[in-house]
């Protein structure tokens, strides 16, 4: 089994980028850690990060053969881009939306999200665990036989 594992804009800044919210793990920190969950679930994972809309849709839709699910963290994108959200409903890859910071419970432009709808779960607050919560969640829905 492969995943593709997105990290949206700004994260490439964890560690340094206010760490009141994000905490000091690093995107590398948190790349160590779904690695190593991988690693004990016996998949094979491509991470990439991308400040650019338009590269995560690529990694999208190179993924539609490649892989068998999407991880992705879509940073602030996940709150304005309907074109994100229409690569994964067009790839039709199980997905599972991640968030560092509890995104409900922060700005109200950050709770909606327009990815949510397409996804098969989100996770969201549990800072870098959310990454592990949510990868043994797509793994698991993944392993469960599809009706
Ligand atoms: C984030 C939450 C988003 O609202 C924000 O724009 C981010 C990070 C998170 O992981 O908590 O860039 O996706």
């Amino acid at each position: 089994m492969h995943i593709l594992v997105l990290h949206g804009p700004n994260l490439n800044l964890l560690g340094l980028r206010e760490p009141g919210i994000y905490g000091h793990q690093t995107l590398a920190d948190v790349d160590r850690l779904i690695e190593s969950m991988a690693e004990s679930l016996r998949v094979t994972v491509d991470i990439h990060q991308s400040n650019h809309e338009g590269v995560l849709i690529d990694h999208i839709h190179a993924a539609r053969t490649r892989c068998q699910g999407l991880l992705i963290n879509p940073g602030a994108y996940t709150h304005t881009s309907l074109a994100l959200r229409d690569a994964i409903a067009g790839v039709g890859l199980p997905t599972v939306e991640v968030h560092l910071s509890n995104i409900h419970s922060r700005e109200a432009f950050r709770h909606q999200s327009w990815i949510a709808p397409v996804a098969i779960g989100q996770i969201s607050g549990f800072g870098p665990e959310s990454y592990r919560l949510g990868f043994l969640g797509l793994v698991n829905y993944l392993r469960l036989p599809q009706p």
